[in-house]
């Protein structure tokens, strides 16, 4: 495609408007036709190693043809029939019944939806629904974290603990109570003499349900792994403490899995890493693999039973055009049987370590403050000062249009710097994203 051709593009484009948008943040934008493996090609002839697999969903990678064929074949057999009332399809129950097979014990029930944020909005509905059932309408508030990302219908809006997402959109919907989150690199709570940073953040949770009023909370919602917050690895005391106190005050515990799930962190499901399982998870993004849009929730048994049993009148009234959807569901079985029979989380395990290691080396700049990952998502927390660790989200940004001019694809998020790349990347293309994104930071004047 000629120059022209895409600066024509990108006028038109102008009549759509994209996500969280600002004009500043889409100027000039990369008009991606093809991708393959872990690269994307543009219509002005770049090639770009996409070290974000897209929104850290594209686990198997682009141009996957088994993925494609099963959506064709199930779009030419089925494409949609309704999932309401006294209708199913068999795609969706088979891979309903397949997440109940190697998900976390316990959570043998899932409702599908389309994308993480319906997802979220699902369970805290849902969350707020069993406490009424249970007889205790009063428990409705849910307590999240500072710094979180769930989406952006209005009530993850609000969940989300980003102040940035709520400016424009409030007044902000009653009952959500955010508390800080474990971050290692920078917690900002108090520390007892020989406390952990796991233990203390933990007990920010069990402040905060006594502040409230336990009889007044639902649920507590965390990303195992805090993704769009800044790529944040909890300590390993943190999660099963918080178990504990969910289960000490009768709180559901939500799992926010949409990145972490299916993989991502070398395990299936980011909880496993800690022996923690939640009431209820929410998964979207790489059940699928970005090829089709598919999210949902899994619930225990508990609150299957509390929906199970519910008169007429107390019918748990929820769900989407899209719930079960035959293609979405049918690309989602057809990904899960890819993942499996290669060990996508082995791979993200043994690759993510050779891609932290990797970014380790670049703690030599003067500007790289921390270096961290879990499985294949890794953040480099770029700073100005590595004494005091003061934030630089311009040099973030500098260097993360240093490194799309050396071909590779990051995100920055404040002044980290994410890498989420396919979980199908091979050795050597880890080692690309090292080497590009030295040769990025190389290249910075300070
Ligand atoms: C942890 C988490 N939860 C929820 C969402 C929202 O998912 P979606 O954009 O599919 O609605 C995202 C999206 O990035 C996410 O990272």
């Amino acid at each position: 495609m000629s120059k022209q051709d895409t600066l024509n593009l990108i006028e038109k484009d102008r009549k759509q408007l994209h996500p969280v948008y600002h004009p500043k943040s889409h100027i000039d934008p990369l008009v991606i036709e093809r991708g393959e493996g872990v690269w994307l090609y543009t219509s002005d002839g770049q090639k770009i190693l996409d070290g974000m697999a897209g929104l850290w969903n594209v686990n198997v990678g682009y141009g996957n043809e088994e993925l494609a064929r099963a959506a064709y074949e199930q779009m030419k057999q089925l494409a949609f029939t309704s999932n309401f009332a006294g209708m199913t399809n068999l795609p969706s129950i088979l891979l309903a019944d397949k997440l109940a097979s190697f998900a976390y014990e316990g959570l043998n029930t899932t409702f599908f939806a389309s994308g993480g944020s319906e997802a979220n909005d699902s369970a805290f509905k849902t969350a707020r629904y069993y406490w009424k059932r249970k007889g205790k309408p009063g428990k409705y508030k849910v307590i999240a974290r500072k710094g979180a990302y769930h989406g952006v219908t209005l009530a993850a809006t609000f969940a989300t603990g980003l102040e940035k997402y709520h400016t424009m959109f409030g007044p902000a919907i009653d009952g959500f109570v955010h508390i800080s989150a474990p971050n290692p690199y920078r917690f900002d709570g108090k520390l007892e003499p020989n406390e952990t940073i796991g233990h203390a953040a933990a007990g920010l949770l069990e402040a905060a349900i006594l502040r409230e009023g336990a009889d007044t909370v639902a649920a507590f919602i965390a990303e195992p792994v805090m993704g769009v917050g800044g790529v944040i690895i909890p300590p390993d005391d943190y999660f099963p403490l918080i178990r504990n106190i969910c289960d000490k005050y009768e709180i559901l515990f939500i799992a926010d899995e949409v990145i972490t799930g299916f993989g991502r962190t070398g395990e299936w499901f980011a909880l496993k890493h800690w022996g923690v399982k939640p009431d209820i998870l929410s998964f979207a993004k790489g059940i699928t693999s970005g090829y089709a849009q598919l999210g949902g929730i899994q619930l225990s048994d508990s609150i299957r039973e509390t929906i199970e049993s519910a008169s007429e009148s107390e019918a748990w009234m929820h769900g989407y055009t899209y719930s079960g959807h035959a293609t979405a569901c049918a690309v989602g079985l057809k990904n899960i049987e890819i993942m499996e029979r290669e060990d996508f989380p082995s791979r993200a395990k043994i690759l993510g370590k050779r891609l932290l290691d990797g970014l380790q080396t670049l703690k030599e700049f003067s500007f790289v403050g921390d270096v961290r990952g879990l499985g294949l998502v890794c953040g480099v927390e770029i700073v100005s000062n590595k004494e005091d660790r003061t934030p630089d989200p311009g040099m973030a940004m500098r260097i993360f249009k240093a490194a799309q001019a050396h071909g590779l694809r990051s995100r920055p998020l404040g002044n980290t710097l994410a890498f989420a790349p396919p979980l199908a990347i091979t050795e050597d293309e880890v080692d690309e994203i090292v080497k590009r994104l030295g040769a990025s930071m190389d290249g910075i004047k300070i």
